[in-house]
């Protein structure tokens, strides 16, 4: 009983201290607090997902893979790079999927390496390999700090045990950004590369602003000087937002891109910085920093934006071109950026923008079975395999291959915090007592509102792949229960009926994009029925992209897949048989039709799901699991290739049909592991 005990009464009197702390805190509010880690469950296809992500690649790499199992972090020597982070990579994406599953054998996972991470910490209070201070480096710490955060919030039992140790490594880093900056800036006598930590430093003022969130005790002060301190010499990502100098023109044009740019430029650090301004508001108050971010994350998608809604970038941004692609680990950092700023700023279209990369550009670049992914997605990709040439800046020619690392592993023990991080920003908190779902998806949440009420959200449903969601809502008390409205819904054709009474059509708030229902207490059935229409988005060259609600379609190319044992990424030796699993293999895809074809989408015809209550196929992200297809007349084309790739799609005038019109499928793109997306169009009549 005493065990039990103590740590529950240091759980609440430190829970006071900050609630003390709340009430004169420095930091602005979210608009839409984020809920613990641990409370939101999935449902549906999307729990298959990250099932499939626990039994694959994601959930294997503690066991086998080199720069996890033999990292620096783990007592071994396997690194890809000098930055030591593959193994915080991993470690800051397996916390989440962990408790998102409540899977006991990941969880063992990471219980294991937080005990030896504070197992073997130094006496100073260090966290981590690189003994000397002149070796120290903070960047990898930032996905450290955010697994340890994540991991505290799931297990506050942990609190008592833990917060000292995290606290006496936050007074180390206090201390090293006191000493000019040490571990953060480049010194003479420190060689790291350090522009990834000052372009990314957002990141871990997070964390500093979690730990000041919640357990600042009597740490505030340094807490608010150390987010400071990383401000000071970060790289201004309102500087980079501004119109002198955002690039908006194709960068093909003028690559390589200006090099003191470079590190805005680049796709994974672009992703990454879109949150930076709504962070540092926090602390800095500076509300112009609300509109320069808007402006940037405009900016960002309109002119470097794929149809899937993902950043193109292969390192750098390339321009608009089908062919260039996007990266793995640009995705899943867009897809966490978006869901913080919707929490951050309240704005409806970061939701939508979160779901498109969610349900398309991440699935497009894994293997239905989650245990090989692609580090560059082309959105016109009609085979998967040595290109020899390649269209890339940075990548070499397998990069759009599915592997095991294909090419620079940071997206292998990155790309697992996508759907994790996701399903964590699908539900908020609105006041305090309200609650949205703020990204839509088949989920569970168990939360505590105001005066104990205690209230469980289930939502059923296959959307995307359908557009009824049915919310089984039980509360001890009255709340309000918001619903986010995505921007495609038809209004006048979308609506929300409760217990089985009359529907009412939606009322979506302009700025946040939520309808809001009052649930009395007890249980409530929500049924919410959305209106999709096909829609046809110009693209560059003339082209289209299509989309029904929430998922791009693409032209589905058949193909032959042949599998071989794994190559290390930049030698492409074989990897040694001890760091291998019989699951991890690298796979070339070879299209067994042409592919060069033109569109007519005034012919388009969408067939939606059968039945919205038949559970989806498992995995649906697979080539004849989606239950929704497209039909459209079609004809060949001229198109040739350029460095291996599809060429840019051919213009209106080149276009010649080279035989007669016949009907091309198209399938959500997710699906499509081999798909043609942004189609030249031609006139069947
Ligand atoms: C707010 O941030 C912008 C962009 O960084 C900057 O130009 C401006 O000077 C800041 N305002 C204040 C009051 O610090
Ligand atoms: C696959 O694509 C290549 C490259 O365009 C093309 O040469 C080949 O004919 C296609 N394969 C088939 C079977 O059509």
């Amino acid at each position: 009983m005493h065990l039990f005990h103590i740590p529950t009464l240091f759980a609440l009197f430190l829970l006071v201290q900050a609630k003390t702390a709340f009430l004169e805190s420095a930091l602005l509010p979210y608009v839409f607090e984020p809920l613990p880690l641990g409370s939101i469950k999935p449902q549906g296809w999307l729990r298959d997902q990250m099932q499939l992500m626990s039994d694959g690649l994601a959930g294997h790499q503690h066991e086998f893979y080199r720069f996890v199992k033999d990292s620096s972090w783990a007592g071994g020597d396997q690194e890809y790079s000098t930055l030591n982070e593959a193994w915080p990579y991993w470690f800051n994406g397996i916390v989440p999927l962990a408790y998102a599953l409540d899977d006991t054998r990941l969880k063992q996972q990471v219980r294991s390496a937080v005990d030896y991470l504070f197992d073997s910490q130094y006496e100073d209070g260090w966290l981590g390999p690189e003994s000397t201070p002149q070796t120290r480096m903070l960047w990898p710490r930032t996905l450290v700090m955010m697994g340890l955060t994540q991991f505290l919030e799931a297990e506050p039992a942990e609190i008592p045990r833990l917060l000292p140790k995290v606290y006496k490594f936050i007074e180390l880093v206090h201390s090293m950004l006191a000493d000019d900056y040490l571990g953060y800036l480049g010194r003479p006598d420190s060689e790291f590369d350090y522009h990834w930590g000052i372009t990314r430093s957002q990141d871990m003022i997070i964390s500093i602003q979690w730990l000041y969130d919640n357990y600042p005790g009597e740490h505030g002060q340094v807490l608010l000087e150390i987010m400071q301190f990383y401000n000071e010499k970060a790289w201004d990502w309102a500087y980079f937002y501004s119109s002198e100098v955002f690039p908006k023109e194709d960068l093909d044009i003028k690559l390589p891109p200006d090099e003191d740019l470079f590190w805005y430029y680049h796709g994974v650090n672009s992703a990454m910085g879109l949150k930076a301004g709504a962070v540092v508001r926090r602390f800095t108050h500076n509300e112009t920093l609300v509109h320069i971010s808007k402006r940037g994350i405009d900016w960002t998608f309109k002119y470097h934006g794929s149809p899937s809604g993902s950043i193109i970038g292969d390192e750098p941004w390339s321009g608009l071109s089908p062919s260039r692609g996007s990266e793995l680990c640009t995705t899943v950092e867009a897809i966490y950026s978006l869901g913080y700023l919707y929490q951050a700023f309240g704005d409806w279209q970061y939701s939508d923008r979160s779901e498109l990369a969610a349900f398309n550009a991440l699935p497009a670049a894994v293997s239905p079975d989650w245990w090989s992914h692609q580090y560059m997605t082309q959105i016109n990709q009609p085979y998967s395999r040595d290109l020899i040439d390649t269209p890339f800046n940075n990548v070499n020619s397998l990069g759009q291959t599915f592997g095991l690392e294909p090419d620079y592993p940071c997206c292998t023990v990155n790309h697992h915090q996508g759907f994790p991080k996701f399903l964590s920003s699908t539900y908020v908190k609105v006041g305090s007592n309200g609650i949205a779902h703020a990204m839509l998806s088949p989920s569970q949440l168990t939360t505590m509102l105001e005066d104990d009420n205690q209230v469980v959200i289930d939502c059923q449903t296959i959307y995307p792949f359908g557009e009824k969601l049915t919310y089984t809502v039980n509360a001890d008390k009255e709340f309000t229960f918001f619903i986010k409205i995505p921007q495609w819904a038809v209004q006048s054709a979308s609506h929300v009926q409760i217990n089985g009474k009359l529907p009412q059509r939606v009322k979506p708030d302009l700025s946040s994009g939520l309808h809001s229902i009052s649930i009395p207490a007890g249980a409530t059935v929500v049924t919410l029925q959305l209106s999709a229409t096909t829609r046809i988005v110009p693209r560059q060259r003339d082209t289209v992209s299509i989309y029904r609600g929430a998922l791009l379609y693409a032209i589905d190319i058949p193909h032959t897949i042949r599998s071989a044992s794994p190559r290390a990424y930049r030698s492409l030796e074989p990897i040694p048989p001890k760091w291998l699993h019989p699951h991890a293999k690298d796979y070339t895809l070879e299209n067994t039709t042409s592919w060069n074809i033109a569109i007519d989408p005034s012919t388009l015809k969408f067939f939606s799901a059968e039945s919205e209550d038949v559970a989806l196929k498992n995995p649906i992200f697979a080539s004849g699991s989606p239950p929704t297809k497209m039909t459209v007349m079609g004809c060949e084309i001229e198109w040739g290739l350029h460095k291996g790739s599809p060429a840019d799609p051919p213009l209106p005038e080149e276009r010649k049909c080279l035989g007669d019109f016949f009907e091309v499928v198209m399938i959500p793109y997710g699906a499509a592991k081999l798909h043609m997306a942004e189609l030249p169009t031609v006139s069947y009549s």
